[in-house]
């Protein structure tokens, strides 16, 4: 299954890789394989409800980690050393394509002699150390539903090849059969989308789906269901039992991919190289505005940039006005949403509710048009974020990862 697809991805970050129907289930069968049930997982709190009940699931008891508040990425200097102790893994999430530390997670987890896990569907193109994000950990995922826009599919990557065949056969035992209602849904989406946007029936059609139970989302996050979810819990590790939950955006998470599917993702794919060029393009475009500013090192492709605003609410009604939809919010964060029942907080939640709540997912194919819009609207760059405590450090610090963007008092040399 996607032999043709792996080989691409093999040749490209240079890892066995394997080809799964969504990164989602990639992450499942490598907390699978590498975590024993019942360690204690690092994660960020700003990252997709949908992966943290996949560490649910597997599981795990997710460990929430201090973000850097200027671009979201984990703050591993504000990791107290009595946690780095308990920990049996650690997953980076990279949030719109901004580099997690890997070079000092790696060497953490070294320390410890707990497995890395990279999550790079957000960053397929970007880099860290001079090396490609994904290259850093035992395993690393990615999704083919965001830059290539495929909506569909996801890979694997492995640094020790000799174990490609057992992920394969873990991976075999979870894939649902294919569908062919599934698949004619899938031909078919790209053609409903385009005449829906030509109509401009965007709205009307969210509402339908609204009443046929099809949208999962009121808010940012989808409902928790706190007593459904204990008894999940309970069962774990199981994907069955959180179905409802892990399918959320993507129900043929799972599918095992007919030949049409393939074959469009393998066009995408094709095409990968030129979409990384303009979301680069658009990045250097959006740090150059007034509600980002560039931080060290290369202007990475993001997925999308992080624009930081006193009042993002307005800012999203403001592009919403003008048919842009803001998505990949991720507020508040998990432990937030969560509770201590499932999650155990950071050591200072600020820094990550601060970004939260002022973040603005813009994507940067539309770099001209957003900030022509927030121009017009009047929207004002956030306040200055709170400054991370350090452990050790009362008095805060600077430094952080290297990556593609800072918050409006800069930093990092930008
Ligand atoms: C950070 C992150 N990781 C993983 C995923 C899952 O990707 P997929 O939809 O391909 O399963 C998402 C989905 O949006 C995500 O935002």
């Amino acid at each position: 299954m996607g032999e043709a697809l792996e080989a691409r991805m093999r040749d490209r970050i240079g890892r066995e890789c394997l080809y799964l129907p969504s990164c989602r289930l990639g992450l499942y069968v490598a907390l699978r394989h590498w975590c024993r049930p019942g360690g204690r997982v690092l994660m960020s709190p700003v990252n997709d409800d949908v992966i943290f009940f996949v560490v649910l699931a597997a599981g795990l008891r997710p460990v929430q980690a201090p973000l850097d508040p200027r671009d979201g990425s984990i703050d591993e200097s504000a990791v107290p050393e009595e946690t780095w102790r308990t920990l049996d893994a650690v997953i980076t999430t990279n949030l719109y394509g901004n580099p997690d530390p890997a070079p000092g997670l790696r060497a953490r987890c070294d320390a410890l002699g707990i497995p890395l896990l990279e999550d790079a569907a957000h960053a397929i193109g970007s880099s860290v150390g001079g090396r490609p994000v994904g290259s850093y950990g035992e395993a690393s995922v990615f999704s083919l539903s965001k830059h290539t826009a495929a909506k569909t599919g996801g890979f694997l990557a492995v640094a020790d090849p000799a174990l490609r065949e057992a992920l394969r056969e873990a991976r075999d035992h979870l894939l649902a059969p294919s569908r062919l209602s599934a698949e004619f849904a899938y031909a078919l989406r790209p053609y409903a989308e385009a005449s829906v946007r030509g109509l401009r029936l965007v709205r009307a059609a969210r509402a339908a789906m609204r009443l046929l139970g099809m949208e999962e989302r009121e808010g940012i996050r989808m409902p928790l269901r706190p007593g459904e979810l204990r008894q999940a819990v309970a069962e774990a590790p199981a994907l069955t039992p959180f179905h409802s939950w892990v399918r959320v955006d993507m129900h043929d998470y799972r599918i095992r991919p007919g030949r049409a599917r393939l074959h469009r993702t393998a066009r995408l794919l094709d095409r990968l190289d030129d979409r990384l060029a303009a979301h680069r393009e658009g990045t250097r475009r959006l740090l150059a505005s007034p509600w980002a500013a560039p931080g060290a090192g290369p202007v990475q492709p993001l997925f999308r940039v992080p624009l930081l605003v006193a009042d993002r609410d307005a800012a999203v009604a403001a592009l919403a006005r003008h048919r842009i939809t803001t998505g990949y919010l991720y507020d508040p964060p998990l432990d937030d949403y969560a509770s201590a029942r499932f999650t155990d907080p950071p050591p200072d939640p600020e820094p990550a509710r601060w970004f939260a709540r002022h973040a603005l997912p813009a994507d940067p194919l539309r770099a001209d048009r957003i900030t022509a819009v927030l121009d017009a609207a009047g929207v004002r760059p956030a306040e200055p974020p709170p400054k991370a405590r350090r452990t050790g450090d009362p008095e805060g610090g600077a430094g952080g990862p290297e990556s593609g963007v800072r918050g409006p008092e800069g930093g990092g040399g930008g």
